[in-house]
């Protein structure tokens, strides 16, 4: 009896804690769109973020001369944070800190930092933060683990003394790791108590592992601060979602998930690439994205005045003007279908009646929707409101084969430029066939 009892506080405690988890990341599934802000001096000399020092393409002096020139002087953060709200996005993540070690915000343990370092002179973090805050978007902050700056952090390229620019002298007669581990921590801290974000973005843990960085212990403190706070899978894999990058996934990631990406193929400011992705690859990006039950965060490299590049403008507004049409769509929405019953991305309403259809393309003769065991109310194109003939073929429903949805091809004018969208209204929450096909045994 005893032992029974055990089993079930202990199941129960599972189950609180699956159902804590589920509720704190409620929020992020829910937001679909976030806009990620990779800002920093790199943008100076439009060069690689960080990864320029790494691969020794800029020497280490002549990186941080960057500073000179880094002014925010053009920076808006309210007008930001209006663009990202237009654009449809909940929450943004910007780059308080990059490999290089240069931080946005006025952090004590360091003065590499664009108060003491950019010819910015003030705190470019403080009043972005606010700016998300007061428009309502949650505030998401990327975070290195690495500093390659720091004197106790090694790195493979070239660095002259850089102890200059770290106060802690008291700390002489540590160990370098214990110093760094001081010292990062310390940092993050900062960004806690000064900020409470709602989302830390880690990166660069590959360099190190989980023992190394301590980071179990980390999650654990970031959580004593703020039981609520979500933290990507950049830290060993203590995080609380996965973050694939560059490459749609093919296959849907377990759990939930954020899929980051740039619009040209850089992070930061690079006037010299201009490989821009178009609109259209971006919405169908974005689609796929959320038919996968994932998020989209899709990046800004602002200018060192602090203005966003107008390709970069263009594309979000665009993307905006898209997501507004199909709201319903995309917000409220869950994860689609599995591969099989449509040609192309869906999505799901909470509530599992309402379905919608991505078409990529155009289509030609009918729209095929198969293994919806459902009646289907009617089937309509978001936006237009367009109503749409459909009919059941084949199969043998008796026998609990669906068949084929035909449904009519929209006329040209009810086509959108990019995605059209339709939303099939179920009459009841959706069930869905996913047999190889089987005899009919009982004919009519
Ligand atoms: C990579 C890079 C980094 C970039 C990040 C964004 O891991 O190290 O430069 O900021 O991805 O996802």
């Amino acid at each position: 009896m005893k032992k029974i009892v055990i089993a079930f506080v202990l199941s129960l405690g599972a189950y609180v804690q699956a159902q804590e988890q589920k509720n704190k990341m409620q929020w992020f599934e829910d937001a679909k769109l976030g806009i990620f802000v990779h800002w920093g001096y790199y943008a100076v000399g439009g060069i690689t973020e960080s990864w320029s020092l790494y691969h020794q393409r800029i020497g280490y002096q002549e990186y941080m001369e960057q500073g000179k020139g880094f002014s925010a002087e053009n920076y808006d953060p309210d007008d930001w944070v209006e663009l990202f709200k237009k654009t449809g996005a909940r929450y943004a993540v910007i780059t308080t800190k990059h490999h290089d070690g240069v931080a946005l915000w006025d952090t004590n343990l360091s003065d590499l930092n664009v108060v003491d370092h950019a010819s910015a002179g003030r705190d470019l973090l403080t009043p972005f933060v606010d700016a998300l805050r007061n428009q309502n978007l949650k505030v998401g902050l990327y975070f290195s683990l690495p500093d390659w700056s720091h004197p106790d952090y090694e790195v493979v390229f070239p660095r002259p003394e850089t102890r200059v620019f770290f106060p802690q002298k008291d700390q002489e007669t540590w160990e370098p790791w214990d110093r760094y581990m001081k010292f990062y921590t310390g940092q993050i801290q900062e960004l806690q108590n000064n900020y409470n974000p709602d989302l830390f973005w880690f990166d660069g843990d590959w360099e190190h592992s989980s023992e190394k960085w301590r980071s179990g212990i980390l999650k654990e403190k970031l959580l004593e601060y703020h039981p609520g706070v979500v933290v990507n899978s950049r830290l060993n894999h203590h995080g609380d979602y996965s973050t694939p990058e560059q490459g749609v996934p093919v296959v849907r990631p377990d759990g939930p998930w954020e899929f980051c990406l740039t619009m040209n193929d850089n992070w930061g400011y690079f006037p010299s690439d201009t490989n821009y992705k178009p609109t259209a690859q971006i919405i169908r990006t974005f689609s796929t994205v959320i038919g996968m039950g994932g998020n989209l965060l899709l990046n800004v490299g602002p200018k060192p005045d602090g203005t966003i590049p107008k390709e970069q403008v263009e594309r979000l507004e665009a993307l905006g003007q898209w997501i507004e049409k199909h709201e319903p769509a995309v917000f409220g929405t869950t994860a689609g279908l599995p591969y099989g019953h449509f040609n192309g991305p869906t999505t799901l309403s909470k509530d599992k009646t309402r379905l919608y259809l991505f078409l990529f393309d155009k289509p030609r003769h009918y729209i095929e929707l198969k293994g919806i065991q459902n009646k289907v109310k009617s089937i309509k194109v978001l936006g237009t409101s367009l109503d749409l003939d459909f009919q059941r073929n084949g199969g043998a429903e008796w026998n609990n084969i669906p068949g084929i949805l035909r449904i009519e091809t929209p006329q040209e004018g009810h086509l959108d430029e990019y995605i059209t969208v339709l939303e099939v209204q179920l009459e009841k929450p959706l069930v869905l066939y996913r047999g190889h096909g089987q005899a009919v045994e009982l004919n009519l």
